[in-house]
């Protein structure tokens, strides 16, 4: 059913985003473009909404922005990574000032390009703002704390950290400013410079931040280009000059990249990969908790969380119980567009998805599975209702697969050692949840659980947040760690100066201290 699209939601005018960021200039192009359309419909019959235009750039584009990062890097002599903390943390302040007076835009935007539902796409918004001022914060603290001398063997040392050099950054369409931004701020405040793509989906909602990043940062430091991955990407990689490459994506593009460059022992990598994370529900467990979790926690955005629930393991005794009322909860989920009150499933960005979600439906059915949810698999144009598939087997495609969508595949388990064992077998190794309550079962679970993935989630679905708290995973599902304070460590190298402790050096010391004529070596306390 159609329902009218509030005035303050509709799509009056298209964002022809004709400009790209190179060189500190918002550069004028006139060459090929792309549309950008939403899958959400903004007539009764269906129909894709088209929403702007974005720059299709080739590779001589490309260059042109890696060339501005460079000399904006200088070999480590540019203006920007040799300011002082003080200075750069006041650009970073401007940018979030003017970034927050774009709330509604960018909101809008989210909403259309991804479709991610309006609580979620505030949050989405608020959430990396408050991540500006934490990095902002952690990197006060980092900066007081290394604001000394240390002694040893008769060396003295100041000891900082420094940046890597150039960033490639590439974001994911889930979260195309929150990922993106956790990757792009802290890189850019430890003074790299940053060559940044966004996804293929999730473009539009940056045009009004464009003029922010143009002002607020000295100029070549932040350079925003667009294109398909290929004909952008590749050529930066294998050009050799990038320092970092910063992706949250998947493996296989983070390998592809990773291959093309000349020098890969040169090439610091953070990402954020693909997951698979289970759930692992205990006889022992609060059903009812256990299922708001799993819900929450494989249902929310549809699913396309690398962190969402993409299995759930349940013990035998209580299977039937658990799939008999968590269906139920799923059937009661309401679809709708993003800004309609209530809306928890919402259109998916991607146009294909529903058909990739139907075909791993009927692999998984055609191999003696059930879809156990009455609403389960209904399809439209842009969506297909979540599927609970249970009894799900090792040879289906949905077990194999990260589905990154609505699907929601359940086994049985008998002995704890089967989970373990498939979560040992997996190429994955972010996080899992663990319903339950015996410590005695509990303790030595997690004992094993923290070897096998990098949070263990009690009774809780699996989440990122708090920015806080370490978020990596082992094996395909990330490189580096991420969290307010260490993504400044993962975007920074440990430098200092060293001097022999003796008159001679200790009076220069002093003189650099007194004179405050270093950028680097200083011991003044940023308040
Ligand atoms: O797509 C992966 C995101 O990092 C998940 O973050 O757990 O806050 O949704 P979230």
């Amino acid at each position: 059913m159609f329902i009218k699209i509030p005035e303050k939601y509709q799509i009056k005018k298209t964002v022809n985003q004709n400009t790209y960021l190179v060189d500190g200039e918002l550069k004028q192009w006139t060459g090929e473009t792309s549309e950008v359309f939403s899958t959400i419909s903004s007539t009764e019959s269906y129909k894709p909404t088209l929403l702007g235009v974005i720059p299709t750039l080739g590779a001589k584009e490309a260059i042109a922005a890696l060339d501005s990062a460079d000399d904006a890097y200088n070999r480590g002599q540019g203006l920007w990574p040799t300011m002082t903390v003080e200075e750069r943390i006041l650009c970073m302040t401007a940018f979030v000032e003017q970034m927050k007076t774009k709330r509604d835009e960018v909101v809008k935007l989210l909403m259309w390009e991804i479709g991610k539902n309006l609580p979620d796409s505030e949050k989405e918004f608020d959430r990396t703002v408050e991540y500006i001022y934490d990095t902002i914060e952690d990197y006060k603290q980092m900066d007081r704390d290394s604001a000394k001398f240390v002694k040893n063997s008769n060396v003295n040392a100041h000891i900082r950290r420094g940046p890597l050099g150039i960033v490639l950054c590439l974001g994911p369409y889930n979260y195309p400013l929150n990922e993106t931004f956790a990757l792009l701020i802290p890189a850019l405040i430890m003074g790299n410079t940053v060559v940044f793509k966004p996804a293929k989906i999730g473009v539009l909602l940056l045009s009004p931040l464009l003029e922010a990043f143009q002002n607020s940062f000295p100029k070549g430091v932040v350079n925003i280009i667009y294109g398909r991955g290929r004909t952008v990407a590749s050529p930066i990689m294998k050009d050799g000059r990038v320092d970092v490459l910063a992706l949250i994506g998947n493996s296989t593009s983070a390998n592809a990249l990773q291959d093309v460059h000349p020098k890969s022992n040169r090439l610091r990598m953070v990402l954020g990969l693909e997951a698979k994370n289970p759930a692992i529900v205990l006889e022992d467990a609060d059903l009812d908790l256990a299922i708001d979790e799993c819900i929450v926690g494989a249902t929310s955005f549809n699913g396309q969380r690398c962190t969402a629930l993409k299995v759930l393991y349940v013990h035998e005794a209580i299977v039937g119980e658990f799939n008999r009322r968590f269906a139920k909860k799923v059937d009661a989920l309401k679809f709708g567009n993003p800004w309609e009150d209530g809306s928890k499933l919402t259109p998916l960005p991607e146009p294909g998805k529903p058909a990739y979600i139907q075909e791993l439906i009927d692999d998984a059915t055609e191999k003696g599975a059930k879809i156990i949810n009455k609403k389960g698999g209904e399809i439209t144009d842009n969506y297909i209702y979540p599927a609970v598939l249970y009894p799900v087997t090792k040879d289906m495609r949905v077990y194999k697969e990260e589905q990154f969508g609505p699907v929601i595949p359940v086994i049985a388990f008998s002995d704890i050692e089967e989970p373990l064992d498939d979560m040992a077998a997996s190429n994955y190794g972010q996080q899992v949840s663990l319903f339950g309550k015996d410590v005695k079962t509990l303790a030595p679970l997690i004992d094993t659980l923290v070897n096998l993935v990098c949070r263990v989630n009690l009774n809780s679905s699996c989440q990122r947040g708090p920015d806080v708290y370490p978020f990596t995973g082992r094996k395909d599902s990330a490189v580096a760690t991420l969290s307010v304070h260490d993504a400044l460590r993962s975007f920074s190298i440990r430098t200092f100066l060293a001097s022999k402790d003796n008159a001679y050096n200790n009076a220069i010391l002093k003189d650099l201290l007194n004179t405050k004529s270093s950028n680097f070596v200083r011991t003044d306390y940023i308040l």
